[in-house]
């Protein structure tokens, strides 16, 4: 799998740099061909000449040689590579990667690549465990790289937990199976609208009903679905995310706004798919002005919005039509019940009632339910489970 790929290596500054002799070895015996970034701390770890010596080839530090002027070129780096892989990685490097930070050849290079790029953290338990260090994590996830976990044991410190890089063997299968999934352009030339987030009824001009979607499962979809050369308009509610690279986004704010910009689109598209979390409620009437209080309670009348799914699940045809369903309770039979009338060709259930799945986190745990079967998903990154979706779609396709 590794066989003639170029991968850069790139070591920090931790006590876990010692494996990345063993890891370059392993990554160059399985027919890669590898180049070492290392940081100017690294060196104090584990010795240039050990990993030139290794990976048969010179070790870049500085953005140039100071002897001759010789530049190192992170951008030629950055295009040359198949694979960028960082192990390990510290607490503080993975911060600057987080921030785009860029004081050394390693960052800059981390900046300039545009392959696959994965980090396998290193730290003691207590930093891998620190607010900061998983919300750097958390945002490089959402920037697309790999977090190869590290695993519980001991570490140098003394101290026994979560922090140990994961061990070079692992990290070698991770990178072959990243690089495997770099997919040909499968879906090139179909069209898919994605809805996302929430929407928002206005009750009056400063007051509205949504709810708490996050919109990371669609743009996650979104993301897969452009990857595998699919075009994607992703019909959006309210989000706080940034619009995946290559995707038109067309915003809406109501169920109905939403309703109608799907409706239009779906003809010319091959397929749908309904992440977004859609109000079945909807205020009356919105009142022009604020609403003032009066003394007793109030009531909201409220009508009922249009179902998109199951309107564009009437004109469907050949088209692919996939459909989320949250349940807390009755989950299978409620899935079940919607796949049939919304006319879903499957439909992906996530249980409130699991940890880790649900609205506003970056890992969900579902379940893929069709006609035919349901298959059980473990709990995983939501970017990865827009991976088993789109593969369900392109089976059905
Ligand atoms: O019926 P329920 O809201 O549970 O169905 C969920 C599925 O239907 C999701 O795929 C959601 O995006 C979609 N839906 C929709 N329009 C609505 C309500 C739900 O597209 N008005």
């Amino acid at each position: 799998m590794l066989k003639g790929k170029h991968i850069i290596l790139g070591i920090t500054g931790s006590i876990a740099a010692y494996k990345s002799a063993v890891l370059c070895r392993l990554l160059v015996g399985a027919g890669a061909e590898v180049k070492v970034v290392m940081t100017p701390l690294a060196k104090q770890f584990i010795t240039p000449l050990t990993m030139a010596t290794l990976s048969k080839n010179p070790i870049l530090v500085d953005f140039f040689n100071p002897e001759n002027g010789e530049w190192n070129s992170h951008v030629k780096l950055g295009l040359w590579a198949d694979c960028y892989l960082i192990a390990p990685a510290t607490a503080n490097t993975l911060a600057k990667m987080a921030t785009g930070v860029a004081d050394n050849l390693l960052l800059t290079t981390y900046l300039s690549a545009r392959c696959p790029v994965a980090v396998a953290p290193a730290m003691d338990l207590d930093m891998y465990a620190h607010r900061a260090t998983q919300r750097n994590l958390a945002r490089l996830r959402e920037n697309g790289v790999n977090i190869i976990a590290p695993a519980a044991g001991e570490l140098a410190s003394g101290l026994v937990g979560n922090g140990r890089m994961a061990e070079p063997q692992d990290i070698v299968e991770a990178v072959a199976a990243l690089l495997a999934e770099k997919k040909k352009p499968t879906l090139e030339g179909k069209h898919f609208l994605v809805t996302a987030g929430a929407t928002i009824e206005a009750i009056d001009p400063v007051r509205y009903i949504s709810n708490h979607s996050s919109g990371k499962m669609g743009y996650a979809v979104a993301e897969e679905l452009t990857s595998r050369g699919a075009r994607v308009t992703l019909i959006s509610g309210r989000t706080a995310l940034d619009t995946p690279k290559g995707v038109e986004r067309v915003d809406v704010l109501s169920a109905e706004d939403m309703y109608q910009a799907c409706v239009v689109r779906f003809d010319e598209a091959d397929g749908a798919v309904m992440c977004a979390a859609v109000a079945d409620y909807t205020p009356q009437s919105v009142a022009q002005e604020k609403i003032k209080k009066g003394e007793g309670d109030m009531a909201i009348a409220l009508k009922r919005t249009r179902d998109i799914a199951a309107e564009l699940g009437q004109r469907k045809g050949q088209r692919i039509l996939v459909g989320f369903a949250m349940e807390t309770q009755n989950e299978q039979a409620n899935a079940e019940d919607k796949l049939r009338r919304k006319n879903f060709d499957f439909i992906v259930l996530n249980s409130l009632r699991v940890e880790g799945a649900g609205f506003r986190g970056d890992t969900n745990v579902v379940s893929l339910i069709d006609a035919a079967e349901r298959k059980d998903l473990p709990l995983m990154s939501k970017r990865e489970v827009a991976k088993h979706i789109v593969d369900k779609i392109e089976e059905k396709l």
